[in-house]
């Protein structure tokens, strides 16, 4: 059977473990070429490498303890695999093309489902929503979160946890001041800080994340901060220093190897003392809030958590509790700050790469918005071209290659396999966004793929950047609205320069792990009449660059 080499629907596996041992043993041999090594650089408990008979060994007793279930026949190529390489589309084409949409790999002796291609996620994710609604275990995370905080909760505690970030999100988005207003505000703020710059080079990835995080600070912790306010500062370089340590290949070993890292000092605890850090900055937040807490009048997201575990103080089954409050600020901080401003990054890396699309975009902006006033949510209506080609921004860089790892909440029957209670599923998004199947062009960026004949948006099942199901990204409204308001904000007053040529953008990400980090560069924000100007390449650009290893392509005028 080509597919799947998962667990077989119904099966329990009988057979003989020698028979097993020997099989697997011969496709170790064949698969890898160097037993030993070759599985320690795969992805093998590293205590169970002094010869690959122990390996096998320890593996016949996880299944004599029946924690698989099932006829296994692993392709030992696959323990080659390492989550790391799975954010690669190429590994996942491969694996795809050789085990079709539904496989298994080890992390460890871990087993992990892979699922590709649109049809399987759906069916997963949407049809059988509540099973595959777990969300799976990051192990470096773990010993921190212990399960709490909305985005690593399981149960009736994700679920009281969700209910309470989505109604409290959309009631200090839509009270007031609704949500619209303050990416409005945001930014005009960004407007005037890159208006600042006075057409110099700059590398925007600081002032994104400031963009970004204060829309999420506001609706928290009740407050912007200042760009230049040095622990929001702090706290921005806190989050950034936690995304490179999580998105890297150590924190992917650490998935399968953490019995044994944990045990040695690494990125593991610098990565701990960062979360302390940003712990005790909420913390003290936490506590100016419940000094000034007026019941009646909640002012945010901490306000509404208080209030609540006021009330339930109670119960001691309440999830209303200091380390749940902590931990879903800091989900929420972490979730919506990074990904939103990477996305901004790469956009105006795209945009600059293809000038003809940013023309286009630039004339709708002038035609539907013009110079005079701020761009606006329903004006996105009206503007099909750039609703497109932001669609096919978030498609082409597929921020989140391989999701956030999900959990089976029960034992689950999928596509004739048998998956029991508790196991990993990885839902390669990257497989979707790229799906040939659903994509005329997948590995070009091309808006074409959001517009019918007649230059009308049009949607596309297929675009999952946000996910699909239960799990579906809790931020998804709001970081829509931030790309279409801030993008358009940004080209409606300036245009865009680069000391590097067009053809030269180097779209590689700087780190490709749990989400893909775009590379450091840097671009002048021209201020121009009305948009519509384009961008500058080298040979025009008025303004020198900074003296920097990337000012060698600049022609300075
Ligand atoms: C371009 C921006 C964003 C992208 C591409 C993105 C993508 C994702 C993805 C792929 C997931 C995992 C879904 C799953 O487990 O199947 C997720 C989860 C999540 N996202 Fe986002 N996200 C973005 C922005 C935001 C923002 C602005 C927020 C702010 C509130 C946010 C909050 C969350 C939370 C809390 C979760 C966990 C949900 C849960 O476990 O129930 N995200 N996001």
């Amino acid at each position: 059977m080509g597919r799947a080499k998962g667990w077989r629907a119904g099966g329990s596996w009988t057979g003989n473990s020698s028979q097993a041992e020997k099989h697997v043993g011969v496709k170790l041999w064949v698969g890898l070429g160097r037993p030993a090594w070759g599985l320690y650089s795969s992805s093998c408990d590293l205590a169970r490498l002094t010869h690959w008979r122990s390996f096998w060994n320890s593996c016949g007793k996880e299944w004599r303890k029946g924690r698989l279930e099932g006829e296994i026949l692993i392709d030992l190529t696959l323990r080659a695999v390492v989550l790391w390489q799975l954010g690669r589309r190429s590994t996942i084409t491969q694996l795809r093309e050789k085990y079709r949409d539904v496989f298994t790999i080890y992390l460890g002796t871990q087993p992990a489902v892979i699922l590709c291609g649109y049809e399987a996620v759906r069916e997963a994710l949407v049809d059988q929503a509540e099973a595959f609604s777990g969300r799976g275990h990051v192990a470096i995370l773990d010993p921190i979160l212990q399960g709490t905080g909305v985005a690593f909760a399981n149960g009736k505690s994700w679920k009281t946890l969700r209910r309470f970030s989505v109604a409290t999100m959309k009631n200090f988005g839509m009270g007031k001041r609704s949500m619209e207003e303050r990416i409005k505000e945001e930014a005009q703020c960004l407007v005037e800080e890159l208006r600042k710059s006075q057409g110099s080079y700059l590398d925007p990835t600081f002032l994104f994340n400031s963009v970004t995080a204060n829309i999420l600070c506001s609706i928290i912790f009740g407050e912007r901060f200042n760009y230049q306010d040095t622990q929001f500062l702090r706290l921005l370089n806190l989050m950034n220093e936690v995304l490179i340590i999580l998105s890297s290949f150590y924190s992917q070993v650490f998935e399968f190897l953490s019995s044994i890292l944990k045990h040695f000092p690494g990125p593991h605890t610098r990565l701990y003392r960062i979360i302390q850090e940003m712990e005790n900055f909420t913390s003290e937040n936490i506590k100016r809030h419940w000094k000034t807490l007026d019941p009646s009048n909640p002012r945010d997201l901490i306000d509404s958590f208080l209030l609540r575990m006021d009330k339930e103080c109670s119960d001691p089954e309440t999830d209303f509790h200091h380390k749940n409050l902590i931990h879903t600020v800091l989900s929420l901080l972490f979730a919506g700050t990074e990904t939103s401003s990477s996305t901004l990054r790469c956009a105006l890396l795209l945009l600059f790469k293809y000038p003809d699309v940013l023309e286009k975009v630039q004339a709708e902006i002038d035609r539907v918005i013009g110079p005079h006033r701020l761009p606006a949510l329903e004006d996105q209506a009206k503007m099909p071209y750039t609703d497109a080609v932001i669609h096919e921004i978030q498609r082409f860089i597929d921020l989140i290659p391989f999701g956030v790892p999900h959990l089976v909440i029960k034992d689950t029957d999928f596509r004739g396999y048998h998956l029991p209670k508790d196991t990993t599923v990885y839902v390669m998004l990257t497989s979707v966004l790229h799906d040939p199947r659903h994509f005329e062009k997948p590995d070009v960026f091309y808006p074409g793929h959001f517009l019918d004949a007649e230059g009308n948006f049009r949607k596309h099942k297929a675009f999952i950047p946000f996910s699909m199901g239960k799990r579906l990204c809790l931020g998804e409204g709001l970081a829509r609205s931030q790309l279409f308001l801030i993008l358009t904000s940004m080209l409606q007053n300036f245009s865009l320069g680069s000391p590097q040529a067009p053809e030269d953008i180097d779209f590689t990400p700087r780190i490709n792990g749990l989400t893909k980090l775009p590379s450091v560069f840097q671009l002048s924000f021209l201020p121009c009449q009305g948009g519509g100007q384009g961008m500058q390449t080298p040979s025009e650009s008025l303004h020198p660059a900074p003296t920097s290893a990337h000012n060698e392509f600049v022609e300075v005028s």
